[in-house]
């Protein structure tokens, strides 16, 4: 977010210094791993205008390398069409996306096996099939923004320079680092699910959750079938989670290779600091078990399992916290913030959307659903500053 960030504001001529607290490309926050989706299907339709509206973004950034940076193999929503969940609901998503003109095909239980490759699916469940769904090569993306920043004259990128402090000063904002101070007039504050160590700097912060999510790579058997990115919504049997999704097979990770993931953790944690590199062994398993029973083509063993780490919001409804700071925090209006939800489909546009909050002071996207509204809460005065 924040290479996207500075990539739009270079091309205003606006001189940017991008602080990251690890090193670029690190593992640690939530843009590790290789893919993510790209989907428009959402249950609401301003999120399926969101997602329409990042298009042109991503092509602008395709425009700038010859790597694929989406394979598009199309996204498939199925399961049973009762089930609510984080990620919304299959007949609600038919709406939204009916709503904002988007092409999709309904799927039975049958079609949805005979065409992708799924087996064993009970008789109720329903998909929807949605054409211009993604799988996103998340290292290129990244990759991409980096070179671009690196070689424009606007930009400044700095690393292990995590924000220790954060003084407002005759309108302008010190930001201290172990790499020096740096200062600005402006701030756009996106340390992903390391939100509230920075927000805590300037006296708020968020409500969220954490969750370290697990995934693994699956080998094929079958060399010759390919999945699209899929979703399925199920209600949970015991304790055994209910969602899983997964991707085809790309051409930048584990040829040979796809990968399948559970949307739910056993135990989500309370602060960022809490997780560990370790999969969760039960998340791989259930997981495992679900390729075992409903995919083909797969050895159900589980390779090259990782994690990466989310923020959600605790508000419902409110996945993407996009807003200026609250008013509680001098001069708020010159700081910018994104935090919380599944933004990687997104990246392109949210650095414009940041951008023009940063220099115009609003955007013309419609982000009113993401209003931090009351979601900001005062942290106890630090007794030093
Ligand atoms: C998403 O597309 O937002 C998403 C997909 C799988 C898991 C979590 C989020």
């Amino acid at each position: 977010m924040g290479l996207s960030t500075a990539y739009h504001l270079s091309k205003r001529n606006i001189r940017t210094v991008v602080l990251e607290q690890f090193t670029f490309f690190n593992q640690l926050g939530s843009s590790a791993g290789v893919s993510r989706q790209f989907r428009i299907p959402y249950p609401e339709a301003y999120m399926v205008k969101l997602a329409k509206q990042s298009e042109p973004f991503w092509e602008e950034l395709q425009s700038l390398t010859p790597v694929l940076l989406r394979d598009k193999v199309g996204t498939l929503w199925f399961g049973d069409p009762s089930v609510h969940s984080t990620e919304g609901n299959i007949a609600e998503a038919e709406k939204a996306l009916t709503a904002q003109n988007v092409p999709f095909t309904k799927l039975t239980a049958t079609e949805i096996e005979r065409e992708y490759h799924f087996t064993n699916l009970p008789s109720t469940y329903i998909g929807l099939f949605q054409p211009d769904g993604a799988s996103i090569d998340l290292k290129a993306t990244i990759q991409t923004l980096y070179d671009w920043n690196r070689a424009s004259p606007m930009v400044t990128l700095v690393e292990n320079a995590p924000a220790t402090r954060i003084i407002n000063a005759n309108g302008k904002f010190e930001v201290a680092t172990p790499q020096g101070t740096f200062v600005s007039e402006k701030l756009v504050l996106v340390p992903g699910p390391y939100a509230n160590s920075v927000f805590h700097l300037l006296d708020f912060h968020i409500e969220a959750t954490y969750w370290n999510m697990a995934s693994a790579f699956y080998k094929k058997t079958t060399p010759d079938i390919q999945y699209p990115t899929w979703f399925v919504f199920q209600n949970p049997v015991g304790n055994n989670g209910n969602e899983f999704y997964g991707f085809p097979e790309v051409s930048w990770n584990y040829h040979g290779y796809i990968r399948v993931a559970s949307d739910f953790v056993m135990k989500p944690l309370t602060s960022p600091e809490q997780r560990t590199l370790i999969p969760n062994p039960q998340e791989l398993g259930y997981t495992a078990e679900w390729v075992k029973d409903h995919m083909t083509g797969l050895d159900p063993t589980p390779h090259f399992a990782s994690v990466c780490l989310v923020a959600l919001s605790k508000i419902p409804n409110k996945e993407l916290l996009i807003d200026f700071a609250p008013a509680s925090v001098p001069n708020n209006k010159n700081i910018v913030i994104y935090a919380t939800g599944w933004a990687g489909k997104f990246v392109p546009l949210l650095g414009e959307i940041l951008a023009e909050l940063a220099v115009d002071g609003h955007t013309r996207f419609d982000i009113s659903h993401f209003a931090t509204g009351s979601t900001y809460f005062k942290s106890i005065q630090r007794a030093t500053v």
